[in-house]
């Protein structure tokens, strides 16, 4: 059973990803931690609750960052775009929710959490990396007590998502991913470069609706706003980003990796770039020298990922 502590900026791909971690039945979700992103704190966080509420999922939800690591660095954009004005898709949330969030603020929910359960849980992180920034430099120590981190965000080997350099959970906060890439834990980055490659289909959406599993049409009728942004640019459906890196907590099998010391760039035109030194791979010294060897995904099997996707989704426990 894999313990996961998932931190989320929901949004619509974050919900899917929410679902599937709820369902998989070799999945134990711990709990659950709030960024802004796809928007500000306050909303994600009730997102999350909302969510937790819908569809019965145990996990506490902590409140986390509402503004960049370097508060300095300042400004926020909100996708209403792609994730509507509320974040997910502007189906309706209900006023009052019956869940109230954990008092802890999510580095310390986060430093808490993996305390408890020394060289057990996976944190898998799909929004900014602002949270596990903040519970790193409170307790440098936990870096040695988690057992792997799964990243959704970057790009190596192909173009940006909010600049020709930058993916946007990196973007929105590049120093706190930089912390997290040069730390002394496992980190496997899943961006771009196999998310966009990772399309659901309306029809598969669609499909899974009809299985009858009650918690897919709301799932459904939140991603419908998302799925029109990505019909003119990507494809008609739904880039399953942030589900692409729960896939790979338990298929790994289905991604290829590279391993190499990762940096962030931060600050410039390329600010939030995400450059690895592949290991083997001879330069003169630089700012990648001494920092561990982390995994980045460059290759995918699509289809793969979309059926362990649907399976849990539509065969796994009820919710
Ligand atoms: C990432 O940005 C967010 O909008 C999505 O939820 C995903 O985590 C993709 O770049
Ligand atoms: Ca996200």
């Amino acid at each position: 059973m894999h313990k996961v502590i998932f931190d989320t900026d929901p949004g619509i791909d974050d919900a899917m990803a929410l679902l599937f971690l709820h369902k998989h039945p070799e999945i134990d979700l711990v709990g659950v931690t709030t960024v802004f992103g796809n928007a500000p704190i306050e909303i994600t966080t009730r997102n999350a609750l909302y969510l937790g509420e819908a569809w019965n999922i145990p996990a506490p939800v902590a409140e986390g960052a509402g503004q960049t690591f370097d508060p300095a660095r300042g400004g926020a954009y909100w996708p209403t775009a792609i994730h509507g004005h509320n974040g997910i898709g502007d189906v309706p949330v209900p006023d009052a929710l019956s869940r109230e969030k954990d008092p802890r603020p999510a580095f310390q929910f986060i430093i808490d959490t993996v305390r408890a359960h020394p060289g057990e849980i996976t944190l898998i992180a799909v929004g900014r990396m602002t949270n596990l920034a903040l519970a790193l430099k409170a307790d440098p120590e936990i870096a040695g007590l988690v057992k792997q981190v799964v990243i959704m965000g970057g790009a190596f080997n192909v173009n940006g998502n909010v600049s020709p350099a930058a993916e946007a959970n990196i973007h929105g906060d590049p120093e706190a991913a930089d912390i997290v890439f040069t730390a002394a834990w496992p980190v496997v980055v899943v961006g771009l470069d196999v998310t966009l490659q990772t399309v659901m289909t309306s029809g598969f959406l669609a499909e899974m609706v009809a299985s009858g599993a009650p918690e897919i049409r709301l799932l459904s009728d939140i991603s419908q706003l998302y799925i029109d942004f990505y019909k003119t640019r990507v494809a008609d459906g739904m880039v399953v980003h942030d589900s692409c890196a729960c896939v790979y907590l338990v298929r790994p099998d289905l991604f290829d990796t590279r391993s190499g010391a990762i940096r962030v760039v931060c600050g410039g035109i390329a600010d939030g770039q995400t450059i690895q030194k592949p290991d083997g791979r001879g330069f003169p010294p630089g700012a990648w020298d001494g920092f561990p060897s982390q995994k980045v995904t460059v290759g995918v099997r699509p289809e793969g990922v979309l059926e362990v996707i649907r399976a849990a989704l539509v065969d796994a426990r009820a919710a």
